[in-house]
């Protein structure tokens, strides 16, 4: 099955298999009416449509981008998206003043998405998880990392992942499951945290192990949850497991979460709003991708990540929306761009490399995902707009007219197809 998208005003796309950094991460490749042959789900062609037309034959199926610019789907390497219930509640209490922190400790926040999320079905659950991949499909999203994080129990825990795998297996969107039972100490265990430390180490995380449901681990390393400490006895055994680390670090206070995520050889340290210059040193010096959230920034009216100095010092930067119903309820990552641009201070061409390339870098996928090149995963996004640019400049609105997934168009005109 081929597929061939023409008719482009550009196609665009940042080049390799590894993580950009520094000036290199704003290096796109831009084809001036360029097209993009797919098939059996990978690119086989990217350039003219004169040099299209002496090496292919026609193909089976053709995508009108209709003077649209052509992107790489958009990776998305940090995502919460099953949760059952909603907390727009708590959200018009920080509005009124209270902070994210006092809502927790009052029972709300996080332990209040356990709560509902623990009395959903699985069948409840799913059917939430699959109206939000639509939403990022939609947006321009092809694949996420996923993680569980609001059971902290095992029976839920294991049903959240079950549940990542089963969306998985039924949407066009790639789902990576990350076990994030580390999410926070549930109500229960509140008096002895201990406890529920040594729950997860010794029953939880082995379990969910050995029933093969997550490819990584994630700890939310932050005063009042897990502290440096606990965080590496939590992430001791993941080598053994053959899982790989991402890391909730520097978030609302400079614990030293991005010097850890290195030590251990994480794939990511994420949000990373508190990061410190010795932080952002031994970032730079490493393998480890800076994630950052900026939609949690602009939801929890708090600071930025120092974005700037994160690609300046030469830091991998990636960014991702966080989506959760917490701290930040989207799907979108063209709103996500906008806020890295226009709040943190990354240029256009930076924001697209870190949300497609580095992105995928992210997630141990740069090799396979996140650019348009000859043998990697035919995912890419029609703007209805002639450049790039727009993704940021026409802010608030959807741009992305057209989705293809593994070589087959799954949204067009705006719209899901081939359901
Ligand atoms: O990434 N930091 C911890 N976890 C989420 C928030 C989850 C929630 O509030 O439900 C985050 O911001
Ligand atoms: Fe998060």
């Amino acid at each position: 099955m081929s597929l061939l998208v023409r008719g482009a005003n550009q196609v665009v796309s940042p080049i390799g298999d590894r993580a950009r950094r520094g000036s290199e991460i704003s290096f796109l490749e831009t084809i001036p009416r360029g097209v993009v042959r797919c098939e059996d789900g990978l690119v086989v062609f990217v350039g003219t449509e004169e040099d299209h037309q002496r090496r292919f034959a026609p193909a089976d199926e053709v995508l009108d981008a209709d003077g649209g610019c052509v992107l790489p789907g958009f990776v998305d390497p940090h995502t919460h998206p099953v949760w059952a219930g909603s907390r727009e509640d708590e959200f018009d209490r920080r509005l009124r003043g209270e902070t994210y922190m006092e809502i927790a400790r009052s029972g709300g926040g996080i332990n209040a998405t356990v709560r509902a999320t623990r009395d959903a079905s699985s069948e409840e659950l799913l059917t939430g998880t699959l109206r939000r991949l639509d939403q990022f499909l939609l947006h321009g999203t092809t694949t996420i990392e996923a993680k569980s994080g609001y059971g902290l129990d095992l029976e839920t825990e294991v049903r959240m992942l079950e549940v990542i795998h089963r969306a998985d297996a039924v949407h066009p969107v790639d789902l990576h499951p990350t076990c994030l039972a580390a999410h926070e100490v549930p109500a229960e265990h509140r008096d002895h945290p201990e406890i529920w430390v040594r729950r997860l180490i010794d029953e939880i995380h082995p379990e969910i192990a050995r029933r093969g449901l997550a490819e990584a681990v994630d700890v939310f390393c932050e005063e009042g949850v897990f502290d440096l400490e606990q965080t590496r006895r939590l992430l001791a055994d993941a080598p053994g497991y053959g899982w790989k680390i991402h890391l909730h670090a520097d978030e609302l206070t400079p614990l030293g979460g991005a010097e850890l995520a290195v030590e251990l050889g994480a794939l990511s340290a994420d949000h990373l709003m508190c990061v410190t210059p010795a932080g952002i040193a031994a970032l730079a010096a490493s393998d480890t991708v800076a994630v950052l959230l900026p939609g949690t920034s602009f939801f929890l009216r708090s600071a930025y990540a120092p974005a700037r100095e994160l690609v300046d010092a030469g830091c991998a930067v990636a960014l991702a929306t966080d989506c959760n119903p917490g701290s930040s309820p989207t799907e979108s990552m063209p709103a996500i761009l906008a806020l890295a641009c226009l709040g943190m201070g990354l240029g256009l061409a930076e924001a697209l490399t870190a949300a497609t390339l580095n992105a995928a870098a992210a997630i141990g996928r740069a090799h396979e995902l996140g650019s348009l090149e000859e043998g990697k995963r035919a995912d890419l996004i029609v703007l209805g707009a002639p450049t790039y640019h727009h993704l940021v400049y026409h802010y608030g609105v959807n741009p992305v007219q057209h989705v293809v997934k593994a070589g087959k168009v799954v949204v067009q005109n705006g719209q899901r197809s081939h359901r």
